[in-house]
């Protein structure tokens, strides 16, 4: 097992070392991004006027969407362990003047607000990134006013998510290993282990709910370019061009078996998570 700080040291690190391509690809991914946000942004049951803090909010998934939800009269904080990250959701957010959103770097185990100033919390693809989560729910926990509400968007098992699994497959062919075996892995809370928890940290009328779908893509594009570079791509910097080739055709391979017709037929699902701090 790694220690807590060495692990947080190694997200700082690779996070950086991943935030262009965030940038790159976020507008490209932002129709997607909405799709998926959909159903956090619902049980987050947002307001106008509402303040919302959005922890590891990255190119701006889903604080920006947020933003545009609470208008003009409320406030959204979008935070990231790493300032790189925000530099997309920055971007994006000044391009559209969204001005109810402001950003910050902030840990989610250590955030710099003062207790009870949020009336939501939300996190779309984060927790499993901060080594103690007992600290991040319960600093998530602090910052909610009384009967505010916290949301998380998590990934369910690798073995659901075909996108994430055939990339990892290649690269760990390619590489002997794959940054998805760290602890602090994007599937960490695939084992339904999160509600309990947030129950242990204080909070109240914990559920979680289990979304799948069936993404359909036409064939004839490298479809997996984004999520290649996004998630692997700081460990492919180093490979050379003929390697790079390999990875893509064991990708294309790897996808083979999904082919229908022009059509990739895959499958993705996630984890919601919803807690109310009591009042
Ligand atoms: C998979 S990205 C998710 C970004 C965005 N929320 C989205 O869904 O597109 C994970 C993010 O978590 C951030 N992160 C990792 N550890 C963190 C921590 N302890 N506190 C805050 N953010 C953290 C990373 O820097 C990265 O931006």
């Amino acid at each position: 097992m790694t220690a807590a700080g060495d692990l947080k040291d190694l997200e700082r690190r690779d996070w950086a070392a991943r935030s262009g391509a965030w940038d790159k690809w976020s507008d490209a991914l932002a129709k997607l991004a909405e799709r998926m946000n959909a159903p956090l942004v619902e049980a987050a049951a947002l307001s106008p006027g509402l303040r919302v803090l959005d922890l590891a909010s990255g190119a701006g998934e889903p604080a920006l969407q947020i933003a545009r939800a609470v208008g003009p009269s409320g406030r959204v904080v979008a935070t990231d362990l790493v300032e790189d990250m925000l530099s997309g959701a920055r971007r994006r957010a000044a391009a559209i003047q969204l001005n109810q959103v402001e950003f910050q770097a902030a840990d989610m185990e250590a955030l710099p607000f003062p207790d009870a100033g949020f009336d939501r919390v939300t996190c779309r693809f984060g927790i499993m990134f901060a080594p103690d989560t007992r600290r991040a729910l319960s600093e998530a926990h602090r910052v909610l006013k009384p009967g505010g509400r916290a949301v998380y968007l998590v990934w369910s098992e690798i073995q659901r998510n075909t996108m994430f699994q055939v990339i990892d497959a290649a690269v760990r062919k390619q590489l002997g290993s794959s940054p998805l075996d760290r602890e602090t892995s994007p599937f960490r809370f695939a084992d339904g282990t999160l509600p309990g928890r947030m129950t242990a940290a204080g909070f109240a009328q914990v559920s979680e709910r289990v979304i799948g779908w069936s993404p359909e893509i036409e064939s004839g594009q490298p479809f997996w370019r984004p999520q290649l570079d996004m998630i692997f791509g700081d460990r492919l910097a180093d490979l050379d061009a003929a390697s790079r080739t390999a990875l893509d055709q064991r990708v294309q391979q790897g996808f083979a078996r999904y082919l229908k017709g022009s059509r990739y037929f895959l499958t993705a699902e996630t984890r919601l998570i919803v807690g109310t701090k009591p009042g």
